[in-house]
């Protein structure tokens, strides 16, 4: 909503997706066990770029660059590596991700940005996989390791779900569905993982602190609180009435062939 001046994501959220720490952790892990020295990992979509520098944390001898269309997250990311020491091998770019030429790269991540390559999320419509996956493996040398972690349908969807979302039951694929797009696309599965109900309840929690943020900061006749406090409810109800169980979040561990 635009208006009041809510708190930033990253105050409440490690990630900008249904993606515990641990396996962050373990992502990263994979990640940088593929990494030669010197060699660089790209972030699309990196938000505040947390999982690029937990790359750059298990692969010393990395590089690491990231791109986002929102210049607040990249700025909290530039903060987040010089608090680490990490700045002096990290580049963060505010701008279209479909225009990063950095590359072919030995590592990538494309964690819920698919729609860098497509219409915006906010349009509803589906992302268009086809094109994020060859733009995908145009930006990488054969053998690299990429995550391309996205929203999928876990059970096929429900009505009370596509309601809370864009209304379509072809806004998503289901987790074998995209496995096999991709693997069309000059890519192997290398592993598959879906993201628990506690990464989803975490994730939904804390993108709903915020609202409860401001609310808890300002007078309850403040003139933006009802509808500060709707946002609240509204996304609680479409998560719990809605898409929770049923829209999911993939995992996808790629090698380029
Ligand atoms: C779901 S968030 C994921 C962020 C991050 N990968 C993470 O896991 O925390 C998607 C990100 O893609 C960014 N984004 C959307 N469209 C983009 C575009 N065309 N170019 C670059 N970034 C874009 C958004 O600003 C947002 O930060």
């Amino acid at each position: 909503m635009s208006g009041p001046e809510l708190p930033p994501l990253w105050r409440d959220l490690e990630f900008l997706a249904p993606m515990s720490p641990s396996r962050a952790d373990d992502l990263a892990r994979w990640v940088a066990d593929g990494l030669t020295d010197g060699g660089t990992v790209l972030d699309v979509g990196c938000g505040w770029a947390e999982l690029l520098l937990r790359v750059l944390e298990a692969a010393p001898r990395a590089v690491g660059a990231g791109v986002d269309l929102d210049a607040d997250r990249v700025e909290e990311g530039r903060r987040r590596a010089a608090a680490r020491g990490l700045a002096d091998r990290t580049r963060l770019l505010a701008g279209p991700g479909a225009e990063a030429v950095e590359g072919p790269v030995e590592a990538l991540l494309v964690v819920g940005a698919s729609q860098v390559w497509g219409p915006d999320v906010d349009e509803g419509l589906p992302l268009d996989h086809a094109a994020a996956l060859a733009a995908m493996r145009r930006q990488v040398v054969t053998g690299a390791r990429v995550v391309h972690a996205e929203a999928v349908w876990s059970v096929p969807p429900t009505p009370a779900a596509t309601a809370r979302l864009s209304g379509r039951d072809d806004e998503f694929l289901a987790p074998a569905a995209l496995a096999d797009l991709v693997a069309d696309h000059g890519f192997e599965v290398h592993a598959q993982e879906e993201a628990d109900l506690a990464e989803w309840d975490a994730f939904e929690a804390g993108f709903t602190a915020r609202w409860d943020r401001w609310l808890a900061d300002h007078p309850a006749d403040h003139p933006d609180a009802a509808a500060v406090s709707a946002a609240a409810a509204g996304q609680r109800a479409a998560y719990h009435q809605g898409y929770r169980g049923v829209l999911g979040f993939t995992f996808l561990r790629l090698v380029a062939v």
